[in-house]
């Protein structure tokens, strides 16, 4: 039976509104010009930062910090998101499944078992991310499971592929598929029929979110469900090098494609009686397709056929609606977040961003569930994300409306936390565009002006922070940091996220007196944020969180 009641703070008084914002994308780095946070105009974010080392100062958002496998693994906002809200470090979605492929205890799992009874009569499907971005999913676990795959029992496997571009540089996907093509292969030579069926880029098939455009899931569908797409190949290298050839080819936006056998015959639709994984560990892109290939009752685009198969998640993606039913290995149980806290202490919540980061703030905090925890005390507002542009075209998105949005419900005075994600310099930093990025983080900065002027009326709090880095570095770097050159002389654009510390900042005139970051915490991470700003509400955080960043001196 969990203890819900926080017990007080015994300096910091209740009652205060608190602004927690979260800047997605947005590390600190050294100031050049491959750091659009730095040729930006952010006078608000570097007024804040004038405040440091009592009220400002860097948090770790990337490797174990966040419960990632190493330290060479950036952050991402799944993980970052889930440490703000949880107030702990969970081992993630990516080091679960390489524990369970390195024990074998996967092939061991109802999961496994459920779909391997198709493995005789029928044919496995893996659908996922093909990269080593370790994100969303990683080749090497894709390649060790092909391989478990095949030494229980699998006769028959087609793989569908999204291409990256987005967590690794662009252009990367042709190697990718050569060595998958290189494994499938090899498992060709031993009898067993394995082949790539079908592909396209991951923001344009298949990988959409939070339900932003179904077209996306729908051509994915199209593609690796009935064997359909505008574009047909005997090979996906081909398919990729070929698609690749277009004016401003993008691997994250290559249409979808279908590998044919010498009759133009889709090698791998998926049919009646064949099992189907979702490779990805990571849930916010797998829902959508997960929706569609398990419910029955559905009308968010015709599916035309919907085959009787056996479908496992890599993970199960959403545990509120228990999605999928059946996967391969556990998630992270993450629990008692900060937010069932406080609703249970009578803090009532507020939580809004556009539609692309809207589950960040509200699915992603509360531990990869979806719902409220208490209505009365929840309100959650998402902004429509503009549909089917990429983001380097629009570079303010709604950031100006989210702070509007969060400014009313500051001076509306119904809420204890008002919470927000600003999506600009993540959103626009996966583009890869630097004058754009550039733009997005002046409107980031903007909203944030204009929640630190609504917490300044009514006496509150302000809390800002980010998930992880991305617009503070364009370029893809060797190890002593200088910047990398294609072939061609060109720098090499860095759309992915980075390695490195983003801030964090205090303030508001409701801050007590003397309330300033510890000195004894130097490697803090994102998961210290909870106990921190638990502390802001007037509580103690509870005695497994990680610890506050706050201490209160007598002045
Ligand atoms: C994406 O899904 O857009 C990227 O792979 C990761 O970005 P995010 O972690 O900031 O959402
Ligand atoms: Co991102």
């Amino acid at each position: 039976e969990v203890s819900w009641k926080l017990a007080d703070h015994p300096k910091l008084p209740k009652g205060k509104t608190v602004a927690v914002v979260v800047l997605d994308g947005w590390g600190e780095a050294n100031p050049d010009k491959y750091n659009c946070i730095h040729t930006a105009k952010t006078p608000t974010m570097d007024s804040l930062k004038e405040a440091a080392p009592e009220k400002w100062r860097l948090v770790r958002a990337h490797g174990t910090a966040v419960g990632l496998p190493t330290e060479d693994d950036m952050g991402n906002s799944e993980v970052g998101h889930n440490a703000l809200g949880a107030g702990r470090i969970y081992a993630q979605g990516a080091k679960l499944v390489d524990l369970a492929l390195a024990s074998g205890k996967i092939y061991d799992g109802d999961g496994f078992k459920y779909i391997q009874d198709c493995f005789e009569k029928g044919t496995l499907h893996l659908i996922g991310l093909l990269s080593d971005g370790g994100v969303h999913s990683r080749l090497d676990q894709l390649q060790l499971l092909l391989q478990g795959a095949n030494e229980h029992g699998a006769r028959r496997i087609r793989v569908h592929v999204l291409t990256d571009g987005r967590d690794v540089i662009d252009g990367t996907s042709v190697g990718f598929a050569e060595t998958l093509e290189n494994d499938l292969s090899k498992l060709r030579e031993k009898g067993i029929d394995a082949l790539i069926a079908s592909g396209g880029g991951r923001m344009y098939v298949t990988m959409d979110r939070y339900e932003n455009d179904w077209e996306v899931v729908k051509r994915g569908w199209d593609a690796q469900i009935l064997g359909e797409a505008p574009n047909k190949f005997r090979n996906a290298v081909e398919a990729l090098k070929k698609l690749r050839e277009a004016p401003k080819a993008n691997d994250q936006y290559l249409p979808p494609f279908v590998i044919v056998d010498e009759s133009g015959k889709a090698v791998g639709p998926i049919l009646d009686g064949d099992a189907v994984v979702t490779l990805n560990f990571r849930a916010d892109r797998m829902v959508m397709l997960a929706k569609a290939l398990e419910y029955e009752n559905f009308d968010k685009f015709d599916r035309v056929r919907f085959p009787k198969i056996r479908y496992a998640g890599m993970l199960q993606y959403d545990g509120e609606l228990k999605l999928p039913s059946h996967y391969l290995v556990s998630p992270p149980e993450i629990e008692r977040t900060s937010g069932e806290y406080l609703v249970h202490n009578g803090i009532r919540t507020f939580a809004c961003s556009e539609t692309v980061k809207f589950g960040h703030v509200t699915f992603f905090w509360n531990g990869n569930r979806s719902g409220f925890f208490d209505p009365a005390m929840e309100e959650y507002v998402e902004i429509p994300s503009d549909v089917g542009i990429t983001f380097n075209v629009q570079p303010k998105m709604k950031a100006l409306e989210i702070g509007e949005k969060a400014r009313d419900a500051i001076l509306s005075c119904k809420f204890d936390q008002v919470r927000v994600n600003i999506p600009n310099g993540d959103m626009v930093g996966h583009t890869g565009d630097i004058e754009a990025t550039v733009v997005a983080c002046e409107a980031a900065d903007q909203a944030v002006k204009m929640i630190l002027d609504a917490i300044e009326q009514v006496g509150g709090i302000y809390l800002v922070t980010a998930d992880h880095g991305n617009a503070e570095d364009m370029v893809k770097r060797n190890k002593s940091g200088q910047p990398l050159l294609d072939k061609n002389g060109n720098i090499q654009i860095l759309t992915s996220h980075t390695l490195q510390p983003v801030p964090i900042a205090i303030g508001g005139p409701g801050l007590a007196p003397g309330v300033r970051f510890r000195i004894d915490v130097p490697n803090g991470g994102l998961a210290n944020v909870a106990a921190t700003f638990i502390n802001l509400h007037g509580f103690e955080a509870p005695s497994d969180y990680e610890t506050t960043l706050i201490e209160v001196v007598d002045n």
